[in-house]
Formats: structure tokens, C-alpha cells, sequence
């Protein structure tokens, strides 16, 4: 599902964000993506989606060569993937209904395959009986799974997910990523960037660790059968 390949991202101003990262997630993992602040978590996420272009390497998502993608192929890509941030970014003068439909739209579904598709999924976030109500009358929870929804709302091969769980308590931080589990359980490859490590410590999947730009660790919790470690190209 991605491969990366030597990757080098640097900002301008010189800040090297990512520095000769090479790594493979496969179809319908779980991955954790940790390190301390600024480590490039958020940079490498960024990169997947084609929000940043590497400056040095390659880079393979579902696909697609994101190092040379052309900007008319990006829409396309995008709609593959289902993006959590942190901060939600939900558009506040819309409903819940409208705010989830959203990428839906995007990609052209009919009117009434959106509502089919934004009830359905709604419902299974426990949001069923929010629809038409703006994301100012929801909780900091509530709202987060509506980001949550209109990321899965169009069932995407691969999710991203920046600190889902950062500003929230710990059992709202345990229905999210039990929502991210259930999304993973349907086959949708996940990443989690986390630098939480009660999260880390929880929940039981590979972990790639980032430090200054650099992967420094590549691992799968003790019990799980060892992977080889990637990174010789
Ligand atoms: N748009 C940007 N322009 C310049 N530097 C950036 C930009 N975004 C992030 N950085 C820098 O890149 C490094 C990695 O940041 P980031 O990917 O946000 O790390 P993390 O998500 O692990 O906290 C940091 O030094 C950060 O200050
Ligand atoms: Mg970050």
C-alpha cells in the first residue's frame, strides 16, 4: 500500500523534516507512527497524501508515484484516503449531515447514495441522532467523530490519522480508536501518528518511530511473529 523509498523532505528555510526514510506498510495493517514533537510525524502523514512533495527519494501510495504525480491526479488519490487531524476542521456553519457528505460529493456519489452512505455511517458512530445539527452544539468527542465519520465515509483503502485521541479524555481517547479498529478490522489500512505512549502502550500493533526526520525503529510488540525489518533498498 506505500512504499517509501529514501525519503527526504526539506522545508524551505533548510529544516529537513524527513531525512532518508525507507519504509513498506503493507494492505490492511496497523501501524503506529511515533516520536517526540517535531520529529516529522505530521510531515511524513503530509507526504502520503500529496499535501507535501518529497525532495529527494520516491514515494508509492496505493499506486501511485506521489514524487511525480501530476496535480490533476491528486483529487483522484485523495479520494482514497480518509485523513484525521488533529484539530478537526469541520465546516461550522454546516450540519452534521452536510459535513460528512462532503467527500462524497467529491467524488460524485448520487444524492442518494450520500445519504444512504452518511446515515449508515453516522449510526455506527453513535452520531444517528446528530445529523442536523451544527458542530457547535456537539461535544469535543462528538465532534471528533464526526471527523472521524467523514473520514470513513467513503470506505477508504487507507486512513491517516494525526493525533486522533491528543485533546481527548481517556474514554472518548478509547472510542476513537476503537472506531479506527473497527475501520482497520473492514480492511482499511491505518496509520495512527501518536506521541502518546499510554496509546502506544494500550493497543498492540507495529510501531515506526521517527527521530529528528530519521526511522529509528521499525517494531512489532513482543508476541506478534517478527517482520523483517525494512529499510535496505
Ligand atoms: N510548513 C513547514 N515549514 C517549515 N518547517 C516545518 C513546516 N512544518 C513542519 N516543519 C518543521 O519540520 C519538523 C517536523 O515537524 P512535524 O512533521 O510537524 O513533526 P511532528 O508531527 O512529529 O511533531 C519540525 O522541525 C517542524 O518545525
Ligand atoms: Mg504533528
Amino acid at each position: 500500500m506505500i512504499q517509501l523509498y529514501h525519503i527526504e523532505l526539506r522545508y524551505d528555510g533548510g529544516i529537513r523534516a524527513l531525512r532518508d526514510v525507507s519504509l513498506a506498510v503493507d494492505r490492511g495493517e496497523f501501524v503506529f507512527l511515533t516520536g517526540s514533537s517535531g520529529a516529522g510525524k505530521t510531515s511524513l502523514l503530509r507526504l502520503l497524501f500529496a499535501a507535501e512533495r518529497p525532495t529527494a527519494g520516491q514515494l508509492l501510495v496505493a499506486g501511485r508515484n506521489i514524487s511525480r504525480i501530476k496535480a490533476a491526479q491528486i483529487p483522484r488519490l485523495r479520494r482514497e484516503i480518509g485523513v484525521i487531524f488533529q484539530d478537526f476542521k469541520l465546516l461550522m456553519d454546516r450540519t452534521v449531515h452536510e459535513n460528512v457528505a462532503v467527500p462524497l460529493e467529491i467524488a460524485g456519489a448520487s444524492r442518494r447514495e450520500t445519504r444512504t452512505r452518511v446515515w449508515s455511517t453516522l449510526k455506527r458512530l453513535g452520531l444517528g441522532h446528530r445529523l442536523d445539527h451544527r458542530p457547535r452544539a456537539l461535544s469535543g468527542g462528538e465532534q471528533q467523530r464526526v471527523a472521524i465519520a467523514r473520514a470513513l465515509v467513503t470506505d477508504p483503502p487507507l486512513l491517516l490519522a494525526d493525533e486522533p485521541t491528543g485533546n481527548l479524555d481517556p474514554e472518548l481517547a478509547r472510542d476513537i480508536m476503537d472506531i479506527i479498529a473497527d475501520a482497520n478490522a473492514r480492511g482499511t489500512t491505518v496509520i495512527v501518528a501518536t506521541h502518546d505512549p499510554s496509546l502506544l502502550a494500550r493497543y498492540r500493533h507495529r510501531l515506526l518511530e521517527l527521530s529528528e526526520g530519521r526511522l529509528v525503529r521499525d517494531a512489532l510488540p513482543r508476541g506478534l511473529a517478527s517482520r523483517e525489518v525494512v529499510g535496505q533498498f
